[in-house]
């Protein structure tokens, strides 16, 4: 399997996120998919598989704690490109035992509950999604934080064994802007109002101009900036 993703990275490397979209489909058909949270850099992707045609299915982890607005939105994106997003939910018993275990907002608690939460919330659905496929798009750019400047921009994820790509790694957030206000393409209105990474309400703030774009993610904690879906 390293050969073969080595081969698919120095294959895919220099190509656009179109051309590398297009080339993963034919490659591996009814085998792609695409996670969305939303943001500006998957409404890009969305925006791409959509009009492309391209055969990527498109799916979103809904975590039960995300803001109404960002509902809104995948409302909105999937009536622009007629196009459904499927949505993954987490085990409700899960829910149940986590909540009953350390509360409602528990994850401020300490960093083991926030993982606790993060991993039944998210990372468990995302796993389920994963299952059976063969490579899961993600809209990683290089440039968010220190973990993703090392990506490539296809990898192998031990963790959900599937081959990953990351079609915008190379992209700056500039470029992300201009796509998405060149093609209209539907956003987060709390992305106007401060909030760059969003994720789930109670977990994402809205950040100063000189913060560091993840600053509004998990802020109470001074380590990981990351949930477990991008860890190796
Ligand atoms: S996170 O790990 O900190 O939550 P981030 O919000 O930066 O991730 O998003 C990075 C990529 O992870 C997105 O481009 C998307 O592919 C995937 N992702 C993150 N959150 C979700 C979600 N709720 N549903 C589906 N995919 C997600
Ligand atoms: Fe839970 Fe917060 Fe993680 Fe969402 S981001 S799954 S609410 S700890």
């Amino acid at each position: 399997m390293k050969s073969t993703v080595e081969k698919l990275n120095t294959a895919l490397s220099n190509l656009s996120p179109w051309d590398g979209l297009r080339e993963v489909a034919t490659l591996f058909p009814q085998g792609v998919v695409f996670s969305t949270s939303l943001g500006q850099e998957d409404q890009v992707l969305t925006q791409i598989i959509a009009t492309g045609g391209l055969h990527v299915h498109i799916f979103t982890l809904d975590t039960g704690r995300l803001f109404p607005e960002t509902l809104d939105l995948l409302a909105r994106t999937e009536a622009k490109y007629g196009k459904r997003i499927q949505i993954f939910y987490p085990e409700s018993t899960d829910v149940e035992s986590l909540v009953a275990a350390q509360g409602i907002n528990g994850f401020y608690d300490s960093p083991a509950n926030r993982k606790s939460c993060c991993n039944i919330r998210k990372v468990a659905p995302l796993k389920r999604a994963l299952k059976s496929q063969k490579v899961w798009v993600t809209g990683l750019r290089a440039n968010q934080n220190q973990n993703r400047s090392q990506m490539n921009k296809v990898e192998w994820d031990e963790g959900n064994q599937i081959i990953k790509y990351n079609p915008l790694l190379d992209w700056s957030f500039e470029e992300v802007l201009t796509y998405i206000e060149t093609h209209k393409i539907p956003y987060n209105p709390l992305h106007d109002k401060g909030f760059i990474s969003i994720g789930c309400a109670p977990c994402t703030r809205a950040i100063g101009p000189d913060e560091d774009p993840r600053a509004g993610r998990w802020w109470w904690e001074s380590s990981s900036k990351e949930c477990g879906l991008h860890t190796k």
